[in-house]
């Protein structure tokens, strides 16, 4: 049986994790798929020789950086999962040039570097494969790209940040505040180094532009996406949704426009509570597809973790061991075997924010007094946006009480003038709370 040689770039939790799962399935990955993978090589910081276990066994490949990794002859392929722009790009594109395929985690990267990245890979004839670059180990990447290959994808929503769905289900299901349920994914290990990167968009917004250029057939330039996190979301928000019939969500949206022309965007959003969304709970991710033959498919799973996203590299890894037997045993001048529908090397045009129609709630802090409504009314029936419900919740104390509108749909550009005329309006006592509404109906 044919044995394919792997360098390993990182040995952190995902690292660490596929390693272990490489090798304690490995009789398995060798039945089912006809080749044994091996990591032959692998470089990493710190990892001691005196640490027990894999570290142990991994500890013996240790080459001394990533140079000496691509040079290694006997590597056909390298699995990056370094993270970041910085060596990790280096590495993806020296191995390229080197017609070594890559297998990566790197959502960060694809996002702000995919396109560099995929004309370096058609140019060298090496493809790249990014299954854990999203909603870890559920195999949604396979699944556009090869799975759903019949269909056009006009709608894609989802649940992409575990740590995100995690704090707003603490918030949700038991009161807790966000400082203490960032404390505890964490704690769980399943928040980014940065866990900024996590609550202010960040991550789910890397990994919407992976799925938006998948979409579109072409490169996603993520500075173009709008991103908005959840730092600002508070329990009294969430509970006045539910009021309304609502639960909420940080979700990844995007909405095919053409071809080459996508609407991208992530934010917290208001959802009906009977949308399948509403009741994923904790680190799970789930992402809707609507397909042009197909119509609506659901994924859902374990979106972060070590084990989950090694599974997810795992496979990929397997693809792309297949692919270097194929390509070295094909007859020669025959075309290169590819991976189907990879991401374009084109880019794609992306929606501006405010031309996004949304629906919208708003939280006022206003004086209680006649006619406050009416003038607030005004400013939104000037701006063309129509108001669908208002609630003033009784046994407010104070002069200041909250003031709840929902609109109908709305272009953003005209919500934001509206809300600048709302917030000099002498009635309005704090900065509104303005949030998404979306029911995904068309
Ligand atoms: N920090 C990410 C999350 C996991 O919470 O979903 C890796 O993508």
């Amino acid at each position: 049986m044919r044995t394919v040689h792997i360098g390993l770039a990182g040995f952190g939790t995902v690292g660490s994790a596929v390693f272990r799962n490489l090798q304690s399935n490995a009789e398995l990955l060798a039945r089912r798929c006809g080749m044994r993978p091996e990591i032959v090589a692998i470089a990493a910081k710190n990892l001691s020789s005196r640490a027990g276990g894999a570290e142990r066994a991994a500890a013996r490949l240790l080459v001394r950086d990533l140079d000496v990794l691509v040079a290694d002859s006997r590597v056909e392929l390298i699995v990056e999962l370094i993270g970041g722009c910085g060596v990790a790009r280096r590495l993806i594109l020296s191995s390229l040039r080197a017609g070594k395929p890559v297998v990566t985690a790197n959502k960060a990267l694809l996002a702000e570097h995919g396109r560099e990245i995929f004309i370096e890979s058609r140019r060298h004839g090496a493809p790249v494969w990014f299954e854990a670059s999203v909603a870890g180990g559920i195999p949604l990447i396979q699944a556009l790209r090869e799975g759903l290959v019949a269909n056009r994808f006009r709608l894609l929503y989802g649940i992409v940040n575990g740590t995100c769905n995690y704090i707003l289900s603490r918030m949700t299901l038991e009161g807790a505040g966000f400082e203490e349920a960032l404390r505890e994914a964490q704690a769980q290990g399943f928040a980014e180094a940065d866990p900024t990167f996590d609550i202010d968009g960040y991550d789910a917004a890397h990994k919407a532009t992976v799925l938006a250029s998948l979409v579109a057939g072409g490169c996603v330039n993520f500075r173009k996406v709008p991103v908005e996190g959840i730092r600002h979301i508070t329990v009294e928000d969430i509970r006045f949704a539910q009021r309304l019939g609502y639960a909420l969500k940080l979700l990844a949206i995007i909405r095919s426009l053409g071809p080459n022309h996508v609407e991208v965007r992530v934010h917290p959003t208001l959802i009906p509570v009977t949308n399948r969304l509403a009741s994923i709970h904790g680190v799970t991710n789930a992402v809707m597809v609507r397909g042009s033959v197909v119509g609506d498919v659901e994924f859902s799973g374990p979106g972060a973790g070590g084990d989950a996203t090694s599974s997810a590299v795992i496979s990929d890894l397997m693809e792309a061991a297949r692919h270097v037997v194929l390509q070295k045993e094909r007859v020669k001048g025959a075309p290169l075997p590819q991976p189907p529908s990879a991401v374009g090397s084109v880019a794609s045009r992306v929606a501006p924010a405010e031309s996004i129609v949304s629906r919208y709630y708003l939280r006022l802090g206003v004086l209680d007094r006649p006619g406050v409504l009416a003038r607030i009314a005004s400013i939104l029936g000037a701006a063309k946006i129509g108001i669908s419900s208002v609630l003033q919740p009784e046994g407010h104390e104070g002069r200041v009480v909250p003031l709840i509108l929902m609109t109908h749909d709305a272009r953003h550009g005209a919500m934001l003038g509206a809300l600048a005329r709302i917030r000099r309006l002498p009635v309005v006592k704090s900065r509104p709370v303005v949030l998404r509404v979306e029911t995904f109906e068309s």
